[in-house]
């Protein structure tokens, strides 16, 4: 293997259940506010992904922007943090627009259609980037859209630009780069 695909395709850590506090805490919203990441990304009856979910700090705004016809699905590899998300959609009355599905670290296992994927934080922790971004691709809509977020006290400057070409190599066309702070963040649409 090489020194490109161990960064890319290594035994990649997954974020602790014990992060989970933390990843939903209503503080996080002064550092990562929903409503200005996601504005314009998603309309009314969209059917929107929340790829690496965890308990669901994006999963909920999102159900609230598809609106009563539009369907998030929201796929995590933990059973525990869909269980947490099970629980938070339920209690916010959100749960009949969430399906909750659990994937292996390999394969999503989602035919899609979709019009809009998020994978916020979570792309360094899949094992076979250039597999999941191919199966990203394979599921969206043709002109539908990935933002992609990834943490810079985890991701390096070059290991980020790793993961763009891999993407663009994947069939997704980079086409803005959103300001997200504590991230670099590229939003990709099918072409
Ligand atoms: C750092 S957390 C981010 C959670 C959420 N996106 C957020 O920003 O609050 C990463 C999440 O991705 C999930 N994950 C890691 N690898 C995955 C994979 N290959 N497929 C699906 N989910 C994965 C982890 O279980 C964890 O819940």
């Amino acid at each position: 293997m090489n020194e490109h695909a161990q960064e890319t395709t290594g035994a990649n850590h997954v974020c602790p259940v014990s992060h989970a506090g933390w990843l939903a805490s209503s503080l996080r919203k002064l550092l990562h506010n929903p409503s200005a990441i996601l504005k314009g990304l998603v309309r009314e009856g969209d059917t929107a992904l929340d790829l690496g979910c965890g308990p669901g700090f994006f999963t909920l705004p999102l159900a609230r922007l598809v609106g009563e016809s539009g369907r998030v699905v929201a796929v995590d590899l933990q059973k525990e943090m869909l269980e947490m998300l099970r629980v938070r959609a339920a209690r916010a009355g959100l749960l009949q627009r969430i399906r909750p599905h659990l994937c292996a670290a390999d394969v999503i296992g989602y035919p899609g259609p979709a019009d809009f994927v998020l994978a916020f934080y979570m792309v360094h922790e899949v094992p076979d980037i250039a597999r999941f971004m191919a199966e990203v691709r394979g599921l969206l809509r043709p002109g539908g859209r990935l933002l992609m977020v990834e943490p810079w006290f985890h991701v390096s400057a070059r290991q980020y630009r790793e993961t763009l070409a891999i993407t663009t190599q994947a069939g997704l066309r980079a086409i803005a780069q959103p300001r997200i702070t504590l991230s670099q963040a590229t939003l990709f649409e099918r072409v």
